[in-house]
């Protein structure tokens, strides 16, 4: 059977006919095989910690297998339903219910049948899990309410020493304290970190896809794209996808990749991110109470202010996941005509540091930005993307 692209890059599902295995560059060993030793260890708790759409859920798949996996999201702790009971359900356990038994009655022929009440026990629920070899995978834990995850360490805390097995997925920074700070834990932890996804591994995906499709891709188109990718591997899929997609669309049939088909993938791909909503706050800046804001004229004759100035610094070639502040200054400098007043520093900063109180007030889709110690993070691949690509960046 031919297959189709859509099977072969898949950004939102397990990529079955992409998935690349590659190597922590700390322990120098396979991921998968980093996590499947952790779970093997008894009485182990398996704390799993990576920045967002570096494959965190996907290698938990890969490695414990559909058929024993069972996934829970942080997010499902919003309600009141009681954590063992959730994993229960997950499993497919009806947590209480009634069952009826048919009883003879004495000295007849003639039954009656008696309803009686179940619970199950979380011991009970432990041991199915551990006779039917499941694993409970706690994923995106960073959505789980603050005093949720510690009642959630808590009951975990108790039943790995039982033999029960879990591992917990979480960004890094925030949300992992009540897993690898909390004491009650220490010496029971397997630690792993995902690393960003490296240049070098992202090319493989557009090598192996599109070797699959029999589509050519020269090493030097996919080392652009893989750049372009910002070390997420869902980025690098969804753009391959959607070069496909071109190619599909061109009736001049070619299987090649070419450099000039990039641009317009890259900016086809945003369609599929909201993060208009975000520039926009980002761009407007905070509260100014009346007060005008200094202006800046840039080299291409336009007036912005500090806020926007910082939005289009960041968008700016080479694509960087983090900058320190000398880059940003820099940036911001190039961008405003010579004959223009430049910002102060201490003005960059400040502004900086009210950005991110902006954003941290905001739902999640908004934590984009990270400045602390000097150096701006970008938490969100796909944010830094949309900001390069996407409609937002005019003015
Ligand atoms: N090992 C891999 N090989 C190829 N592609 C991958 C691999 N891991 C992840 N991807 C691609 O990246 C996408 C996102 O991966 P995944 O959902 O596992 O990220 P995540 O770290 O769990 O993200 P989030 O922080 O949003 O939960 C996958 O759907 C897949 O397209
Ligand atoms: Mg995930």
């Amino acid at each position: 059977m031919e297959l189709r692209a859509e099977d072969v890059f898949r950004p939102g599902a397990f990529p079955e006919y992409t998935y690349i295995s590659r190597k922590s560059a700390v322990s120098n060993l396979p991921y998968e095989f980093r996590l499947s030793q952790a779970i093997k260890v008894s009485g182990f708790l398996t704390s799993l910690v990576g920045p967002s759409k570096m494959g965190k859920t996907i290698l938990c798949e890969k490695v414990i297998g559909f058929d024993r996996i069972v996934e829970i999201s942080g997010a499902d702790f919003n309600g009141d339903m009681e954590f063992w009971r959730l994993v229960a359900a997950k499993a497919g356990l009806a947590y209480k219910g009634q069952f009826s038994t048919e009883h003879l009655i004495a000295d007849t022929q003639d039954k009656y049948s008696k309803k009686e009440e179940y619970s199950l026990t979380k011991d009970k629920i432990i041991d199915y899990y551990n006779k039917e070899n499941l694993i409970l995978v706690i994923d995106d834990f960073h959505y789980a309410p603050g005093e949720k995850r510690m009642l959630v360490a808590q009951q975990l805390k108790d039943a790995i020493r039982r033999g029960f097995k879990a591992i917990v997925v979480s960004l890094p920074h925030r949300s992992d304290e009540a897993i690898r700070q909390n004491a009650d834990l220490s010496g029971r932890l397997s630690l792993i970190n995902i690393e960003a996804w490296k240049v070098e591994d992202l090319k493989e995906i557009a090598k192996i896809g599109f070797g699959k499709l029999n589509i050519h891709i020269e090493d030097n188109v996919a080392q652009m794209i893989a750049v372009e990718s910002l070390s997420s591997p869902q980025l690098m899929q969804y753009i391959c996808l959607n070069i496909c997609t071109i190619l599909e669309m061109d009736s001049s049939n070619q299987d090649t990749v070419r450099v000039e088909l990039l641009e317009t993938a890259y900016r086809y791909t945003t369609a599929n991110f909201e993060y208009g909503d975000v520039v926009a706050l980002m761009k407007k800046g905070p509260n100014t109470r009346g007060k005008n804001r200094n202006l800046f004229t840039t080299k291409d004759g336009n007036e912005y202010d500090l806020y926007e100035l910082i939005v289009k610094s960041i968008a700016e070639n080479p694509p960087m996941m983090k900058l320190d502040f000398d880059t940003i200054r820099k940036r911001i400098n190039e961008l405003i005509a010579d004959t223009c007043k430049k910002p102060t520093q201490q003005a960059i900063k400040e502004s900086l540091a009210k950005l991110q109180e902006l954003l941290n007030e905001r739902e999640d889709i908004f934590k984009v930005l990270d400045w602390k110690e000097g150096i701006l993070y970008i938490l969100d691949p796909l944010f830094l993307f949309y900001l390069r690509w996407g409609g937002g960046q005019e003015g």
